[in-house]
């Protein structure tokens, strides 16, 4: 069974296309029709981009957690809505149904109201990849608190400054998380941030690794024993809270070309319309399928693409604890086999790293109720994606590639799966509702980048990409600085959502992304801010200054490549990189490490002091010729010196 919104024609996807651009009000709230609304919409959109402000569906009421699980507890009770596999094979995978769902979150968000937690106030999340990590989001978002999850790898000084940035009441944890052969103690992690965080009154603790933790009087309480006090009073229902359009849902913190991660925040009636939308469409989900996102749900698209987008449709969505190698390169290919996997949405850098392993984890292995494969979150290079479509999909899945990031909260330029062409390396074409304009450095948009989709062909055009219009899931604002929101993404380019990355558009007008044109990186799906990490490793007693550039990795897209000037004994360089190491993943975590260390006694700068980049971002490439013009340099033979000791 499909959706009466889901586009099954190339003709349609023009068609829908075109009324969203022509008729954008009329477009959404047809789209709005078909889900659960307390009061339905009559004020859909209101926008500009010069405060930022937008709303969308102003005036409905809605609980986000109604469409996600009682409407399909009602009408398909017994479909299972999440299949859970453990990072251990041997371990008895789970699955929920939306009966079963609908009452555990129930039960638990009725734990949190009796902890005190009232609409509106923030929960911090930072649990492991398990079930009970999406049933403490949807419990959060049925009371009308904020959640704002943070990824199990990000270090206690991290959670501590997202906790206090959003002054979080309560969070949500676990003794530990398994991953791969690795046990990660996420409480005792927790327990360090929590020194620096008052805000803090409650932390609930759920059983995973029954590793010892500490339990401190008063404020940890374990998830099992709440969960028992209200079973044993009986309390089988939850009333959802009614919550407006533009209530935030949750809080997730993103990396920008600034020291400081920013929390950016989606709200309730457009982020849950969006991300349904994408999710049927993109994707072609036909009721029954089984959709296996391999992300964390630490980040967005784990937000998005294990838990609200196919939970809103009443989709089954597998959620796997472990990693793609443990215990061998053959994991995601067993799952598949396993749950007869229908769609299977990854990563480019899980594809490259699997790719490495060779063919023989994928051979023997029976894929075939594979339908449609996708990826997400970086470039997929040529290679990656044909063995994708030759190894995984046989030749008989489309893939899509699908660009979008943290603030836009859904999928913004894809082709859908078997209805647009795809095109390797190229996200293709933008979703409806999704009006692209690319321009050049001085804010000119290019010849033919504003041209309508159907006409063809195209002027080809490279630039900077930016949206000119808003789509239901725009992010609203980044918590608690509106003012950060306002120059990070509409200062740019005036009246024009400023996405941060460059972009290619061929002559079918299919978009090909090219990369951040900011100071962000993007190491294997993941964003680091520059300055953010300079300012880590800064933080080490021997380290006078730091530059931090991207190169080309091959598994990771971009790995990290760190300039450091140190003052002190360099005997042994491996020893103080180690230590260095020590540092980032100390202040941000272990995904910040920089792959390459190198030691050098100057960075190129210009007479104004602002360090050159371009020419670290070079020899970091490899390149010791072509470094461009060195000659504003306040002392050029700092260059030559740093290719001589290039590591
Ligand atoms: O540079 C783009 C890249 O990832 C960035 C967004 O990162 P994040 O907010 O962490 O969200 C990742 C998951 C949605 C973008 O600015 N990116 C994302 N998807 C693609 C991509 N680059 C190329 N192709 C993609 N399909």
């Amino acid at each position: 069974m499909s959706y009466p919104y889901q586009i099954n024609s190339l003709e349609a996807y023009y068609k829908a296309y075109r009324k969203s651009v022509e008729e954008p009000e009329v477009f959404w709230a047809e789209i709005a029709e078909h889900f659960n609304w307390y009061k339905k919409p009559k004020q859909i959109l209101n926008w500009n981009f010069i405060e930022p402000k937008v709303t969308w569906f102003n005036d409905v009421k809605l609980n986000i957690t109604e469409n996600c699980l009682d409407r399909w507890a009602e009408s398909q009770p017994d479909t299972p809505a999440i299949i859970w596999e453990s990072n251990h094979p041997n371990e008895a995978h789970r699955i929920i149904t939306y009966r079963e769902l609908l009452h555990k979150v129930n039960l638990f968000s009725q734990v949190l109201k009796n902890n005190g937690v009232q609409k509106g106030d923030r929960i911090c999340i930072y649990m492991p990849m398990v079930p009970e990590l999406a049933i403490a989001m949807l419990s959060c978002a049925r009371v009308g608190a904020i959640h704002s999850v943070v990824f199990g790898g990000f270090s206690a000084q991290s959670i501590a400054d997202r906790i206090h940035d959003a002054s979080c009441k309560l969070v949500i944890t676990a003794d530990g998380a398994f991953r791969g052969n690795k046990i990660i103690d996420l409480k005792n992690t927790i327990d360090d941030a929590l020194v620096q965080c008052k805000s803090v009154e409650k932390v609930i603790v759920l059983t995973r690794t029954r590793e010892p933790i500490s339990m401190i009087k008063g404020r940890d309480i374990w998830w099992e024993d709440e969960i028992e006090k209200i079973e044993a009073n009986g309390y089988p229902f939850f009333i959802p809270e009614v919550m407006d359009a533009e209530d935030p849902l949750f809080i997730l913190y993103t990396s920008g070309s600034t020291g400081k991660p920013k929390g950016v925040v989606h709200s309730c009636a457009g982020y849950m319309v969006y991300t349904n939308y994408t999710f049927v469409n993109v994707f072609q989900y036909q009721h029954g399928d089984v959709f296996f996102c391999t992300a964390d749900a630490g980040w967005i698209t784990g937000h998005s693409y294990i838990v609200y987008g196919p939970l809103s449709a009443g989709a089954t969505s597998l959620m796997f604890e472990g990693i793609p190698t443990f215990p061998d390169a053959g994991r995601f290919w067993d799952i598949v086999e396993k749950f007869q996997v229908n769609i299977l949405y990854t990563a480019p850098t899980a594809i490259r790293s699997l790719m490495s392993f060779g063919t023989g984890f994928v051979d023997a292995k029976n894929l075939s109720s594979l339908k449609v494969l996708g990826t997400v979150g970086e470039p997929i290079n040529e290679e990656a994606w044909h063995w994708y479509d030759t190894h995984i999909g046989k030749n008989k899945c489309p893939i899509v590639d699908t660009w979008w990031q943290t603030e836009t909260g859904g999928i913004m330029i894809s082709n859908l799966a078997g209805i647009t062409p795809a095109k390797p390396s190229y996200a293709t074409l933008p979703l409806p509702g999704i009006q692209t304009l690319l321009l050049d450095e001085n804010g000119i948009p290019l010849k033919g980048s504003d041209a309508s989709i159907e006409e063809l062909p195209h002027e080809m055009a490279s630039g900077n990409l930016c949206i000119k219009f808003p789509w239901p899931s725009i992010l609203r604002t980044t918590y608690g600085d509106h003012e950060r929101c306002k120059l990070t993404y509409f200062s740019t380019y005036p009246n024009l959502y400023f996405t941060g990355d460059g972009c290619l558009r061929d002559t079918e007008g299919n978009y090909r992304i090219t990369g951040r044109v900011d100071d962000v990186l993007n190491v294997s799906g993941h964003r680091i801010g520059t300055a953010e990490l300079e300012n880590a490793i800064n933080q080490h007693s021997g380290v006078i200054e730091s530059a931090i550039v991207g190169y080309p990795h091959d598994v990771k897209g971009q790995g990290i490549y760190a300039y450091v000037i140190y003052q002190g004994n360099l005997e042994d360089k491996k020893l103080v990189a180690a230590d260095i190491n020590q540092t980032v993943t100390r202040i941000i975590g272990a995904i910040a490490k920089p792959d390459k260390i190198q030691f050098v006694s100057g960075l190129p700068k210009t007479r104004s002091g602002k360090i050159m980049r371009r020419i670290l971002r070079k020899i970091a490439e490899g390149e010791s010729e072509n470094l461009g013009d060195i000659s504003t340099l306040l002392d050029p033979e700092i260059v030559q010196a740093i290719v001589g000791e290039r590591i």
